[in-house]
C-alpha cells in the first residue's frame, strides 16, 4: 500500500503524564489512565510520493518550520522501521481546538501513526502502534485505544497504552479559551522537571495513584476514580506552578468551573473536574448526572459532552 487514512480521538488523562523518563524518544516518568473521547477527530493522510522532500498540509495549508520539522521526525523514524526512503505527503484534517489543552497532538499522532505505518507498508499490532505514536507526542499513545486506556512507564518496549475497564462516565468538556496556549506542555514539562521542587514528589505520589485509580477501575468505585482525577490533576498544576519562572495553565475561570463542580457534588450530583495544559476544564460524571452538569457548567463556558470513543480506525481514502 502507498497510501493509507487513518482517523483517531483525542484523549483526557484522569491520572495525567507530566514528565519525561526520557525525551528523545517520549519515555514517561510515570504511568498514566485516559478516556478516549468520541469527539474532535483527526484524519490524516499519508501518500508515498516521487519527491525529494516530505509535503506537510494541516487542515487545507501547507506548513514548514517546527510542525512540519515534527512530522518529518517523525516520518524518519516510520522509515527506519521500514528500511525505506521514499518521501511522503501527509495531510491532515484537524477538528480539536488546536494547542489549547484539548490533546490535538494525541489524536494527531496516533492517526499519523496509523496512517504512516500502514502507508510505508509495516503492519504494527496495537502495542508497536502505541509505541509508534508515543515517539510523536506522549499521550498519543494512549489514543490508539479505545475507551479507557492505561499507559505504562518503562523501556521502549515496555511503554505502550493498552485497554482497561473503567466504571460508566461521560465527560463534559468546557471551553473557556480555544486559543493556542502560552507555553508548550513540552517545554513546560522540562521546566517543571528541571525548576519545580514540588515535581519529584509528583513523580511519587502519581505513581502511586496510579495504582489506585487502576483498583479503583476494576472494582467498579466511580467515586474514588472520581476524587482521584480531580485530585491528580491539581497536583500536576501546583508542581507546574512551581516552576522557574512560574507558569499558570488555569485562569480565573477554570477556577470558577472547579467551584461549580464541588458546589454540585455538594447537592449529590456526582462530578469532578480535570485540566490539562490549558484553561479548559473536562468534568466527568456518570451517563445519569451528565445533564445537570453539562447545564451547570453550560453557564460559565461553551460545553460539549463526549463519550468514551473509538480507537485508532484506518478509513477508506478518498483524497
Ligand atoms: O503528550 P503531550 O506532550 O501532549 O502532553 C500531555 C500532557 C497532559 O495533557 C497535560 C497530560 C496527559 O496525560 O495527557
Amino acid at each position: 500500500m502507498t497510501v493509507a487514512t487513518a482517523r483517531a480521538h483525542p484523549n483526557i488523562a484522569l491520572v495525567k503524564y507530566w514528565g519525561k523518563a526520557d525525551a528523545a524518544s517520549n519515555l514517561p516518568a510515570t504511568g498514566s489512565l485516559s478516556m478516549t473521547l468520541d469527539i474532535f477527530p483527526t484524519t490524516t493522510t499519508v501518500r508515498i510520493v516521487d519527491r525529494d522532500l516530505d509535503r506537510v498540509v494541516f487542515n487545507g495549508a501547507e506548513r514548514e518550520g517546527t510542525v512540519r520539522d515534527r512530522v518529518v521526525r517523525f516520518l524518519d523514524h516510520v522509515r527506519l522501521l521500514a528500511g525505506r526512503e521514499d518521501r511522503a505527503e501527509v495531510i491532515t484534517e484537524n477538528t480539536v481546538p488546536s494547542a489549547a489543552g484539548l490533546a490535538s497532538s494525541a489524536s494527531g499522532f496516533a492517526a499519523l501513526a496509523q496512517a504512516a505505518s500502514t502507508a510505508y507498508g509495516l503492519a504494527l499490532d496495537d502495542r508497536s502502534l502505541s509505541r509508534l505514536a508515543r515517539r510523536g507526542s506522549g499521550s498519543a499513545a494512549r489514543s490508539v485505544i479505545p475507551r479507557f486506556a492505561v499507559w505504562h512507564a518503562g523501556s521502549d518496549e515496555q511503554s505502550f497504552a493498552e485497554p482497561v475497564q473503567a466504571p460508566p462516565i461521560e465527560m463534559v468538556i468546557a471551553t473557556v479559551d480555544a486559543r493556542e496556549k502560552a507555553v508548550s506542555s513540552r517545554d513546560a514539562m522540562q521546566r517543571t522537571a528541571m525548576t519545580s521542587p514540588f515535581y519529584p514528589a509528583w513523580v511519587t505520589s502519581t505513581a502511586q495513584t496510579l495504582e489506585s485509580a487502576l483498583e479503583a477501575c476494576r472494582s467498579g468505585d466511580l467515586e474514588r476514580l472520581g476524587r482521584i482525577t480531580e485530585t491528580n490533576a491539581l497536583r500536576m498544576h501546583a508542581a507546574i506552578q512551581g516552576s522557574d519562572p512560574s507558569i499558570r495553565y488555569l485562569t480565573p475561570r477554570s477556577w470558577a468551573i472547579f467551584d461549580a463542580v464541588a458546589q454540585l457534588r455538594g447537592e449529590g450530583v456526582l462530578a469532578w473536574a480535570t485540566a490539562d495544559a490549558g484553561p479548559n476544564v473536562c468534568v466527568i460524571s456518570p451517563p445519569e448526572h451528565t445533564a445537570a452538569v453539562a447545564e451547570r457548567i453550560g453557564a460559565l463556558a461553551d460545553v460539549v459532552i463526549a463519550r468514551p470513543g473509538p480507537g485508532v480506525r484506518l478509513q477508506e481514502t478518498d483524497a
